[in-house]
């Protein structure tokens, strides 16, 4: 890295920032992502994160677990999931194909609780010989791209998230073991959360549309109407040009802003290993257009997990 430019700090002076589509995706190169850059580096990849939703880095090769999780600091409060436990006592949770989870539906993460994360900063470790690629969408130009009638029902529609699905009926070829991993540790505490299905951005202040699959119900509905808004609304998030597709090699790190987007891991590496370690970033209690926080309905409070501070914890708005 050229150190030349002497008023420039030496871990920005290279920094690019090069979009992959239109609405969403860029990839940020000319940077060593640690515990040590600079705020002003910080602030360039905040800034490029919050406008392009989700930025990519190659060639991390060098991230252990500690400086991947000196580098969520960065960014904010790492915090851990409310139920699936820490492996190893760090905030880094694992992502392996080895443990029969599989992320092929579109969701946004830990929406089952009302702090859900604002960033996910996640490190490919091992990555199959084909497959496996991640897909982000973008959640405010596809409440933007909404005709106007839409964008009025949306801003006043609820809707509650669970962590309690019906996991079978959506993985009729799941195995056993991933079975036995959602029933006793994904869903050892059921959350039911209500959020507002449009959320004010915090930081940007642009709207965004707040479903995924954990949402049970639009509150308020019959099961009928509520699933026929889900699929109207989720068909706009889905559209093509509000999505962009990574192909991942060892060594590239994604974040993605929680808050205005849904992810999906598509599944078709075959057996191939995949192990991805993600560390989380706190987020805050969602507000809706009319001002409405989001709020827990059960249980009372977001216990602690078996490790540090729970993601959604913190239920003030
Ligand atoms: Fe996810």
């Amino acid at each position: 890295m050229s150190s030349a430019t002497t008023t420039a700090p030496a871990d920005t002076s290279a920094l690019t920032v090069q979009k992959v589509g239109g609405r969403i995706g860029a990839v940020i190169s000319g940077v060593r992502l640690g515990g040590d850059l600079s705020p002003e580096t910080v602030a360039q990849i905040r800034a490029a994160l919050l406008a392009n939703k989700v930025v990519f880095f190659r060639g991390q090769d060098h991230l252990d677990e500690d400086s991947h999780e000196a580098f969520g600091k960065l960014l904010g409060t790492p915090v851990a999931h409310p139920t699936v436990p820490s492996a190893d006592g760090r905030y880094s949770l694992g992502i392996d194909s080895d443990h029969g989870a599989r992320a092929n539906q579109w969701h946004t993460d830990v929406t089952f609780v009302p702090a859900y994360p604002a960033f996910s900063v996640l490190r490919a470790v091992v990555i199959p010989p084909y497959g496996g690629n991640t897909l982000w969408a973008n959640t405010a130009t596809a409440y933007e791209g909404l005709p106007e009638p839409l964008r009025v029902l949306a801003d006043s529609l609820r809707a509650v998230h669970s962590n309690d699905y019906d996991y079978a009926a959506l993985r009729p070829q799941a195995v056993p073991e991933a079975l036995k991993q959602y029933k006793e540790v994904f869903t050892s505490t059921k959350f039911l959360t209500e959020h507002p299905v449009v959320r004010v951005h915090p930081e940007t202040g642009e709207r965004t549309l707040l479903l995924g699959n954990f949402v049970q119900r639009i509150a308020g509905l019959t099961g009928r109407d509520s699933r026929t808004l889900l699929d109207l609304f989720q068909s706009h998030i889905e559209r093509p040009e509000n999505t962009v597709r990574w192909q991942w090699q060892v060594g590239d790190v994604a974040i993605w802003d929680n808050r205005a987007t849904q992810h999906y891991g598509v599944d078709d590496s075959d057996a191939h290993e995949r192990k991805l370690r993600r560390v989380t970033i706190d987020g805050d209690v969602p507000v809706g257009v009319d001002g409405r926080s989001s709020t827990l309905i059960s249980p009372e409070e977001v216990p602690d997990p078996s490790f540090g501070i729970a993601s959604g914890a913190s239920t003030a708005a």
